[in-house]
């Protein structure tokens, strides 16, 4: 099954081998934990890059409008979003966006709504920022499908909430929230006045039937009064370029927004990063697609290994390369389930606590690797059945 170019990262200056000491106190642990890929950046990119070095000049660039265009196709191309260009900025990273944003668009002390469990720097960047964080818990139906209670989300707010922290699709839980769920969470905040910032870094990682949809693209008003991040860091596996995009319709929540940009003064970006922005958009659609095929293929692995499992749930992800195991049938606390992992199963994933506490009793697997790798690990899950 495997047509790409698996990379072996160990002996690479990878985030996810280098920090398995520290993480999991000892090497000996398969890194199945930070959200990017083991697969080679797509070659197109990497070209283009290499074309731009045989300009002798590396020096301060702008993003040029073709990188926004490109850019912007896809979003037309993919979900059916039309976005303009004078809406658009740069930013080095999207959680960067997420604190600039946050100061833009509130005061210290207002109230900012985050779902947990979730991507754990939404916690950080809300209470660094000296914000209260109201944390509303997702819950599984009696499907096993996470959702959240808006009537007890209505019951959360007070007239110091301003902001709603969107994880869509969402991380760790791989939900892509449905049309109706985002009109029910978008009326809410449009009815008491609540700005909407929403990360959509993970929407190009979406399985059929499922279909991302912008908050913003829902209505004129929701447009309005949104924030819409996006980028190619995890689309094409390219992180390391430090790049991503704001979207801001609203002139006066831009002008905000390019307010705080201006104190933090992080410029333009590189002109190397531009450059693999532009051609990632426009020239990857081949290596996108071949991608979800591999994914959705490592997916359908999961669920058959983890079907016969009797302490591990597994509930295919609608998006996103991350499985969400539920290991509460162990009966164990969140330390000593992980370090069952560590030192039963020989692997080194991200333990649910860390995404809030609503993620207590879940490990969360990367499962963007080879086929081997996959199957390496889930071998090595097998090992926990009696647990
Ligand atoms: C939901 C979400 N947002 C943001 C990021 C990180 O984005 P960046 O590296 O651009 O800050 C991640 C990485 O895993 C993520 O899952």
């Amino acid at each position: 099954m495997d047509e790409f170019e698996f990379i072996d990262r160990a002996s690479t200056n990878a985030e996810k081998y280098v920090l398995r000491k520290k993480l999991f106190g000892t090497e000996e642990v398969l890194p199945m934990w930070v959200a990017d890929m083991d697969l080679a950046t797509p070659q197109c990119v990497l070209d283009s890059v290499r074309k731009r070095l045989l300009h002798p000049v590396i020096g301060y660039e702008i993003m040029r409008d073709k990188a926004y265009d490109a850019q912007i196709a896809w979003v037309e191309t993919h979900h059916a979003f039309t976005m303009q260009r004078e809406w658009l900025s740069y930013s080095p990273s999207v959680v960067a966006s997420i604190g600039c944003a946050i100061r833009a668009l509130s005061e210290e002390g207002d109230e900012v709504i985050v779902m947990d469990p979730v991507y754990p720097p939404f916690f950080s960047m809300v209470q660094e920022n000296r914000r209260r964080l109201i944390r509303h818990p997702l819950r599984q139906d009696d499907q096993g499908i996470y959702r959240f209670d808006s009537a007890l989300l209505r019951s959360q707010l007070t007239p110091k909430t301003k902001l709603l922290l969107l994880c869509s699709p969402h991380n760790p839980i791989g939900r892509v929230w449905s049309r109706e769920e985002l009109e029910t969470l978008g009326t809410l905040c449009l009815e008491n006045n609540i700005r909407i910032i929403s990360d959509e870094i993970h929407s190009d990682i979406v399985y059929k039937p499922h279909r991302h949809t912008p908050i913003a693209s829902l209505s004129a008003e929701l447009l309005e009064n949104s924030v819409t991040l996006l980028g190619p860091g995890k689309t094409f596996n390219m992180a390391g370029f430090s790049i991503s995009t704001v979207s801001i319709p609203s002139k006066d929540l831009r002008d905000a927004y390019e307010k705080e940009r201006r104190r933090l003064h992080w410029g333009d970006g590189a002109v190397l990063s531009h450059v693999a922005l532009e051609t990632a958009y426009t020239d990857g659609t081949a290596w996108h697609q071949k991608l979800l095929e591999h994914l959705q293929h490592n997916r359908h692995a999961i669920e058959t290994s983890l079907s016969a499992h009797p302490k591990i749930a597994f509930r295919q992800p609608e998006a996103t390369y991350l499985a969400w195991l539920d290991c509460r049938a162990f009966g164990m606390g969140d330390r000593e389930l992980r370090d069952f992992f560590i030192q039963k199963a020989g692997l080194g994933l991200s333990p649910g606590l860390s995404f809030g506490k609503e993620g207590s009793g879940f490990m969360r697997l990367n499962f963007a690797v080879s086929s081997d790798k996959l199957n390496t690990a889930l071998l090595q899950l097998e090992r926990l059945s009696n647990g």
